[in-house]
């Protein structure tokens, strides 16, 4: 089937996160984010993209700190309803009813239920014509333990973080299941034991 090129976001299931920022004045606001992903393993920098009417961009060039929040599929329609373009001076926990989560190393807070939290800090940000791409540094970042072992891994099937398949019109949110498959990172790479003094 030949797709549109912009439909290139249909063609991968992608996360959904929610940002949860501060404006200089204090006002608490959260969105639910799709373009974010952390920048190669094992470094500790995320890259979002934002589009240049955001109220979260905004927030983040004013206050330099942001917090990436996993909500589990069970707070869809929580997502759904910081999704709404609500003023910049509406705040957005009351708004959808969430409840504020204290923060260790940035102010903004984070948004409680959810099942881990990355305060990051803004390191860079690369600005175009119609968006924006915030480069952060993860500063601190907790797990719900309910739902991670002592590794720091996450049980996803009973975690069950949240994901979406973008449509053409809408968004069908989905969650993780495991395909079958364990690979050990070793896996990626041909030993050298065999055929090699070194
Ligand atoms: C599942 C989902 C993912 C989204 N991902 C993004 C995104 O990656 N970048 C973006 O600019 N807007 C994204 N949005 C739209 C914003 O969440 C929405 O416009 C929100 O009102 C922005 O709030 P703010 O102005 O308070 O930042 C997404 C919306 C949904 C429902």
């Amino acid at each position: 089937m030949l797709l549109k090129p912009r439909q290139r976001e249909q063609i991968l299931p992608l996360p959904v996160v929610l940002i949860s920022t501060l404006s200089a004045d204090g006002v608490r606001n959260i969105a639910p984010w799709s373009n974010v992903t952390p920048i190669l393993r094992p470094l500790e920098d995320v890259i979002l993209a934002s589009w240049i009417k955001r109220d979260t961009l905004y927030n983040i060039r004013q206050t330099r700190e942001f917090v990436i929040n996993i909500p589990p599929a069970r707070m869809a329609e929580a997502v759904m309803s910081c999704s709404k373009n609500f003023a910049p001076e509406v705040d957005e926990f009351e708004q959808a009813d969430l409840k504020p989560r204290h923060s260790s190393m940035v102010k903004a807070p984070g948004v409680e239920g959810c099942l881990a939290w990355a305060e990051c800090k803004l390191l860079e940000e690369i600005t175009r014509e119609k968006y924006a791409l915030i480069i952060g540094r993860v500063v601190h970042l907790e797990g719900n333990d309910d739902f991670f072992n002592e590794a720091g891994e996450m049980d996803y099937e009973r975690a069950e973080p949240l994901s979406a398949m973008l449509g053409e019109k809408g968004i069908r949110f989905t969650r993780p299941v495991y395909a079958g498959r364990y690979a050990d990172y070793k896996e990626m790479f041909i030993s050298k034991s065999n055929n090699s003094p070194d």
